[in-house]
């Protein structure tokens, strides 16, 4: 039986992650969640999968060597697949030096931990073993509003402290991919939406405000452009990368679905007004009046657009989910999950929050 380390399990892609391994290959592997537990991480979002044979979550912090190093000492680990992150780019911007330390010393602990696990006397690594590198296209840097794309041989040019973090994170993989031949790969990935997101992104943010009534803050102008995908084509396409991708290879995983944020906001609203039974009391508080135009970000990226020729030439995969069936899944989750939201809305988050738009 295969055995997965996955670190950040318990945050948004983790989760979904996770529920899409176990769906497609039940009893077949094992699964070790390593997670810290920070404000993103939610052992909620794991309900179903808690209580299975296969299924273990471990609390640690992966710029722990002992924690990590201990969990591959205990268990024959033959996947690495490393979500574990700071992410969001607002918080970066307030307070760099996390991004810092999760986001590039935990990766590099990560990466000496595996390779002192897998490596052979000869220098080699023992057959069959795999850490895949969960990264973002925020590493690129911004394209201009019209024309043009990120490939895997863009050049990095990361702006914010969190693509900066994660571009450093990237390089340490592809440093031990040349040094040592560690056996690894990159995906970059385009903004992703639905289930478990963290409401302090643009989508469940706006989704969460409209059903309150609340005003929903646009940055800048509202034009900058993002490349959204749903977050199971992203499961998918990590998987397949695992079983089909070539070694030390960088895969672009995009959504072919660039919109502007003002775009989104008009969607989710007009789509929430669709979905919402007259007889519900939320449906007169969703209005595109609530649209509210705020400070722009500080460095804002204007666009994002992925090309994913690469992992479809060579993988086979593709973005599945058209946008329009994808934001009614994801609102309809919303829907049935009105609990989570509250409880993820309490305490720490609340007050990040009031922090962050007080001044909107
Ligand atoms: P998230 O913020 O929802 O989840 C991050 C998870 O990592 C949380 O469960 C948190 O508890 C855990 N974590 C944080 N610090 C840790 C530490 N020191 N030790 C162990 N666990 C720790 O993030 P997400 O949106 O699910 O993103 C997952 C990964 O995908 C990140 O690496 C991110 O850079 C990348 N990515 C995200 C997107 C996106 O649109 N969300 C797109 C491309 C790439
Ligand atoms: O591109 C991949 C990246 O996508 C990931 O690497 C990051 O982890 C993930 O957080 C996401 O980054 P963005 O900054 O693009 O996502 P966010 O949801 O924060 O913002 C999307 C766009 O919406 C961006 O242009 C900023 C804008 N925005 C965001 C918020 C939270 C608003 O206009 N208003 C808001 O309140």
């Amino acid at each position: 039986m295969r055995t997965y380390l996955v670190t950040g399990g318990a945050g948004f892609i983790g989760s979904n992650y996770i529920h899409y391994m176990l769906k497609k290959y039940g009893s077949e592997i094992r699964i070790i969640n390593l997670d810290a537990l920070t404000y993103a991480g939610n052992l909620e979002n794991l309900k179903e999968a808690e209580g299975r044979d296969n299924y273990t979550f471990i609390k640690g912090d992966i710029c722990d060597k002992d924690t990590v190093s201990g969990i591959f000492a205990e268990n024959d680990i033959d996947r690495v697949v490393h979500f574990a992150a700071e992410s969001h780019v607002d918080r970066s911007i307030r307070d760099p030096e996390v991004f810092v330390r999760t986001n590039v010393l935990g990766t590099a602990v990560m990466l000496n931990c595996a390779k002192k696990a897998w490596e052979l006397p000869d220098g080699g690594f023992k057959e069959g073993k795999r850490f895949l590198h969960v990264s973002t296209d925020e590493v690129y840097g911004s394209l201009e509003e019209k024309g043009g794309y990120f490939y895997e041989t863009t050049p990095y040019d990361p702006h914010s402290p969190y693509s900066a973090s994660k571009a450093g994170s990237d390089m340490l993989v592809k440093a031990y991919m040349d040094t040592y031949k560690f056996p690894a790969n990159i995906t970059n990935c385009s903004n992703n939406y639905g289930p478990y997101q963290f409401p302090e992104k643009l989508i469940p943010l706006i989704i969460n405000n409209a059903l309150q009534g609340k005003k929903l803050p646009v940055y800048g102008d509202g034009r900058n452009v993002r490349d959204w995908l749903y977050v199971e084509d992203h499961a998918k396409a990590i998987d397949m990368v695992q079983e089909k991708g070539r070694l030390f290879e960088t895969y672009n995983v995009g959504g072919h679905n660039e919109k502007q944020n003002i775009e989104i906001v008009n969607i989710i609203i007009e789509t929430l007004q669709e979905m919402l039974p007259g007889t519900d009391p939320r449906r007169k508080l969703v209005s595109k009046e609530l649209i509210t135009y705020v400070e722009d970000r500080k460095g804002h990226d204007r666009r994002y657009a992925i090309a994913p020729d690469k992992i479809r030439e060579e993988i086979g995969w593709e973005p599945e989910t058209m946008f329009r069936d994808g934001i009614r899944k994801t609102i309809q989750w919303f829907f049935e999950h009105e609990d989570w939201m509250q409880r993820v809305t309490s305490g720490d988050y609340q007050k990040y929050y009031e922090e962050m738009y007080s001044a909107g």
